[in-house]
């Protein structure tokens, strides 16, 4: 029988998102349904709420999440009822040609689940990043349910289902930081720090934290920044250069996407070094620079999709790497919210009052 639960819905461009009756089907073949226990509110969802990702309205945000496996349709093996999981939204296919070429962290057609959730009217929702978890249950592919450790904090953990991962993911899978590395991140909320958490992990000595609000980078401090520069004090590039024995850092992550901050990243490199922009763009940003900029400072350009993760290899090592105390999720947390307070989420975390806000079921 499908069923009736609360969920956070967006109608339109701009307009405030609120809590609806939403339908869930049963799980069909390769579906679950999962019951969610917390949902982080990332940037991409307010992106959503703007416009910014598509036009499908209406959606139903929430993607960054945990939860048990409540059923499973039929041909499922990998996950069972019972089942505590984080989802994601890299379920790969197996069969697309990056899958095939070993490199299923970029697979082009990930799963989700086929079948759609409604409101009431019947009305089809598009679930944000295919997920859609500001709801009491929701349906998915199994695929994008992965299986890690019980006992930890559904509220930490679940993190790792975007925000966390893809800044993670952007300095030790795209960025390939490594010790010894000088490191900048621009923009420092939840998936900036976590960036920084990463090039902490990976040993990179030498990581300056950029940001135009100070308590940003007081935090990024407690993650692990060795440097900060407020951007509005100064010119960022010459800040970062001054660090870095004037040359640039080693590997420089935008994880605010915009043409400005994306310009600064690039300059603020040495020769030779890395771009990682995992900050996400809106289609009407545009960038104009002279071509031989590029070419003169050699090194790489790269975007970072969900941290360049594989979400069976990633999350089970992060939770890990969680519970032994190298990698404190919980530093992430800022405040525990109701499933009806998401609104006013999205202004704290414009206002920048929060690194993450997570919904708890
Ligand atoms: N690539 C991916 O897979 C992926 C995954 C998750 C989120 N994202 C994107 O990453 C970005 C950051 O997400 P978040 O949840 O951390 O957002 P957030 O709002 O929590 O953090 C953004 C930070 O950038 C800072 N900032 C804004 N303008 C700045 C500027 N000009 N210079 C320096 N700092 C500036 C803000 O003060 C804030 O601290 C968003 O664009 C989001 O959509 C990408
Ligand atoms: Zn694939
Ligand atoms: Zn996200």
């Amino acid at each position: 029988m499908p069923q009736q639960v609360r969920g956070v819905v967006a109608r339109g461009k701009g307009r405030p998102v609120g809590v609806e009756t939403i339908v869930v089907p049963d799980p069909g073949p390769g579906e679950a349904v999962v019951k969610i226990q917390t949902c982080g509110v990332c940037h991409t969802d307010l992106h959503y709420r703007e416009g910014g990702i598509n036009d499908e309205f209406p959606f139903l945000l929430g993607h960054e999440a945990a939860g048990v496996v409540e059923s499973v349709g039929e041909g499922v093996t990998d996950v069972a009822p019972g089942d505590f999981v984080i989802l994601n939204w890299r379920a790969v296919c197996g069969k697309c040609r990056a899958c095939l070429k070993g490199k299923p962290w970029y697979c082009f057609s990930t799963h989700n689940a086929t079948q759609p959730m409604t409101l009431e009217d019947g009305t089809k929702l598009s679930p944000a990043l295919g997920i859609g978890a500001f709801a009491e249950k929701t349906l998915v592919h199994s695929g994008q349910c992965t299986k890690v450790d019980p006992s930890v904090s559904p509220a930490a953990a679940g993190l790792l289902g975007c925000g966390v991962m893809a800044g993670i993911g952007a300095a030790v899978n795209t960025g390939a930081v490594t010790r010894g590395d000088s490191v900048a991140v621009i923009g420092c909320g939840g998936v900036g720090d976590a960036a920084i958490a990463g090039a902490k992990l990976a040993g990179a000595t030498t990581i300056i934290a950029v940001d135009v609000d100070d308590r940003k980078l007081q935090w990024a401090k407690g993650i692990g920044a060795t440097h900060t520069v407020n951007a509005k004090s100064g010119d960022p590039v010459t800040a970062i250069q001054d660090l870095t024995g004037g040359f640039g850092a080693d590997v420089v992550i935008d994880a605010v996407g915009r043409p400005e901050t994306w310009k600064q990243a690039f300059y603020a490199r040495d020769l030779a070094g890395t771009v990682v922009l995992v900050g996400v763009p809106t289609p009407d940003m545009r960038i104009e620079m002279p071509l031989i900029d590029f070419f003169a400072r050699g090194g790489a350009l790269k975007s970072s999709w969900y941290g360049d993760c594989l979400p069976s290899r990633d999350f089970p090592y992060l939770v890990d790497l969680y519970q032994q105390g190298r990698l404190d999720l919980d530093a992430f947390v800022s405040e525990r919210i109701a499933l009806d307070q998401v609104e006013e989420a999205f202004e704290r975390m414009h206002r920048g009052d929060v690194l993450r806000s997570v919904v708890v079921f």
